[in-house]
């Protein structure tokens, strides 16, 4: 670990390379024991980052997954969409696990609420789409990101202010909510929920000021990607995304940070690959193989708890991602759900037309299960990790080997 730390600048970014769930949330918090700061700078309560310490499950949405460790300041950056009574139900669950977070937690005004109506519109508008459905997690977010763009958002600011004044927005806007998408906004509890967050988080609200203060005494920062590469509003398979910039860029846009301050920057992957909603997912897996690398890899979606659909890893994917985030190295997790396959099948080319080029990869068929050193892994699970840095032209630096803290391997 101490190799990799010293690698790493004041600076580090954790981003997702596929779709989402590569298991961001696992690396931020064995690596938050050696930063200041964890900012998540983008996205909301789509968000589901899950951890295991000591056989407990925690699950982050909208606070990092890095807040367990009580050293840390956590900072939500302005890109963030956040829904308030998720926002104060974490720090809740916090607090009934032994952990406190309201004297080192720190929002920027600038994001941006997502309310209840937003939930609503999401659901509606899921709805109008028939066959052309997202698959959104309807968690508001898109409605959120479109108010904001449209310049019809309440920031976090307004908690700042009067709940009278929140009133009189809400009464402007639900008119043509109603008329346009069929969703009654319902003023009072909308309100109260807004009044409820005031009391706890009016002490919370900061700006980018405190980041870059923290920068200045030579603090170090990691930030936490939610969403990834894939799932990127420009980027990504277009409309099969989400509302917000999900790369490396688009963390520091949405922390206010300078690019040239990203030293170093760690791409997430899983060993194979999973996508959760619609859209094209060239290496998806046939029916058994699908089961087989859901049941053991346990993906369902820990927010909507969706099954996700399951595939093999795409090296297309992983060269497009690395190539617009400019990673460093990869965290290559999972790998311990692969232990019962015969053949690892794996994407390495994609064709005109999209038809993929396989390259079977032998598996390993013996159980990886909290190995922490490259060394005692399986020949044939070292020749896949090594056959990843060779096709990326990266390395590979840390290795997940199940779901527990403790179960990384540091690779020299
Ligand atoms: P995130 O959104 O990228 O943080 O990932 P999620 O938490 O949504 O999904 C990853 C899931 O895989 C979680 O249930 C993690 O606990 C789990 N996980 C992470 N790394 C590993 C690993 O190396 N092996 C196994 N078996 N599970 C892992
Ligand atoms: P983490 O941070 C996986 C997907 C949704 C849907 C699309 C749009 O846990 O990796 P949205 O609700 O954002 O409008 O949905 O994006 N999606 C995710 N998939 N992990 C996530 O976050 C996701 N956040 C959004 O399933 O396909
Ligand atoms: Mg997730």
């Amino acid at each position: 670990m101490r190799e990799l730390l010293s690698s790493l600048g004041p600076v580090t970014a954790v981003i997702g390379a596929q779709w989402g769930d590569e298991g961001k949330g696992k690396a931020v918090d064995i690596l938050a024991e050696h930063f200041d700061v964890i900012a998540r700078a983008c996205g909301g309560a789509n968000a589901g980052h899950t951890i295991v310490v000591n056989g407990k499950k925690h699950v982050f949405r909208l606070l990092p997954s890095g807040s367990l460790h009580p050293h840390v300041q956590v900072y939500l950056g302005s890109g963030m969409v956040i829904h308030l009574p998720t926002l104060l139900e974490e720090i809740d669950l916090l607090r009934a696990a032994g952990v406190e977070i309201l004297d080192r937690l720190h929002i920027t005004r600038n994001a941006h609420i997502v309310f209840e109506f937003h939930k609503e519109i999401d659901i509606a508008m899921e709805s109008m789409r028939g066959a052309y459905a997202i698959g959104t997690t309807k968690r508001g977010i898109g409605p959120a990101y479109a108010d904001k763009a449209s310049r019809n958002g309440l920031r976090m600011e307004a908690l700042a202010g009067t709940a009278a004044d929140v009133r009189k927005y809400l009464e402007s806007r639900a008119p043509s909510i109603k008329q346009m998408y069929g969703v009654t906004v319902n003023i009072d509890s909308e309100c109260e929920a807004f009044e409820k967050a005031q009391k706890i988080l009016v002490p919370l609200l900061t700006g980018i000021e405190q980041l870059h203060l923290w920068i200045a005494k030579k603090q170090k920062i990691l930030i936490e990607g939610a969403q990834a590469t894939l799932l990127d509003i420009d980027h990504g398979s277009y409309p099969h995304v989400t509302s917000s910039q999900t790369t490396a860029a688009g963390a520091l846009q949405g922390l206010g940070l300078p690019p040239k301050i990203l030293k170093s920057c760690i791409g997430v992957a899983k060993a194979y690959c999973t996508r959760v909603g619609g859209g094209p997912f060239p290496t998806e897996a046939d029916e058994a193989a699908s089961v087989r690398l859901r049941e053991r890899g346990g993906e369902y979606g820990s927010v909507t708890k969706r099954p996700r659909r399951c595939g093999w890893l795409h090296i297309p994917d992983l060269l497009f991602s690395a190539q617009i985030n400019g990673f460093d190295c990869w965290n290559i997790t999972k790998i311990d759900v692969l232990d019962t396959e015969e053949v690892i099948p794996v994407g390495v080319e994609m064709e005109e037309g999209g038809k993929v080029t396989w390259k079977n990869m032998p598996g390993w068929k013996t159980s990886t299960v909290g190995i922490t050193a490259f060394e005692k892994l399986p020949k044939e699970a070292q020749d896949y990790i090594l056959f990843i840095e060779k096709k990326t032209g990266l390395p590979v630096k840390l290795i997940g080997t199940g779901q527990q803290r403790g179960e990384m391997i540091v690779k020299s």
